[in-house]
C-alpha cells in the first residue's frame, strides 16, 4: 500500500506492506533510528512517538494507520543546534544511563509539557507509567522533566 506520512515536518511517500509496524517504518524505511524497539509486547515504551500530537507506542501502530498523519520522533525535538528544553533537562539532571529508554521518555515528557504547564511529580510519574527504565530508578528522569518545565516557565 502507498502511504503519505509527514515525519518531523517532512513528507514521505512510501510503498509498505500492510503488516509493517510504524516503529519499523521509521527505523528501517526512513532511517530514523532514534526511536527504539525493545519488547514486541507493548510493555517497555522505548518506541514512543507522537502521532498527530499524541504519544503512541509505535510498535502497536501499523505504518498504514499513520497514512495522512503527522509523526514526531526524537529526531524532531531539537530545533537545529538548539536542544528542546526536555533534552536540556535530561542533560542537566542526568536523566539517562544506557539511554535505551531515553527517546521514548523524552517524547512522553514533551507531550506532557505541551499538555500540562507545571506538572507535579505525580503527573510526571503517571505520564511515564507505561514506560520502563532498567537503569535510573526513575528519580533523575522525574527531575529532568521538572527541570524542563522550569526552563519553559523561565525560572
Ligand atoms: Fe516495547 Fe514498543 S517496543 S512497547
Ligand atoms: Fe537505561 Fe533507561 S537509561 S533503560
Amino acid at each position: 500500500m502507498q502511504i503519505t506520512v509527514v515525519v518531523n515536518g517532512r513528507e514521505y511517500v512510501r510503498d509498505v506492506e500492510p503488516r509493517l509496524l510504524l516503529v519499523h517504518f521509521l527505523r528501517d524505511h526512513l532511517g530514523l533510528t532514534g526511536t527504539h524497539w525493545g519488547c514486541d509486547t507493548s510493555n517497555c515504551g522505548v518506541c514512543v512517538v507522537h502521532l498527530d500530537g499524541v504519544p503512541v507506542k509505535s510498535c502497536t501502530v501499523l505504518a498504514v494507520m499513520a497514512d495522512g498523519q503527522d509523526v514526531r520522533t526524537v529526531e524532531g525535538l531539537a530545533a537545529g543546534p538548539e536542544l528542546d528544553p526536555v533534552q536540556q533537562g535530561f542533560v542537566a539532571c542526568h536523566g539517562l544511563q544506557c539511554g535505551f529508554c531515553t527517546s521514548g521518555m523524552m517524547m512522553t515528557a514533551r507531550w506532557l509539557l505541551d499538555t500540562v504547564a507545571d506538572p507535579s511529580d505525580e503527573d510526571i510519574r503517571a505520564a511515564l507509567a507505561g514506560q520502563l527504565c532498567r537503569c535510573t530508578g526513575y528519580e533523575n528522569i522525574v527531575r529532568s522533566i521538572r527541570h524542563a518545565a522550569a526552563l519553559e516557565a523561565g525560572s
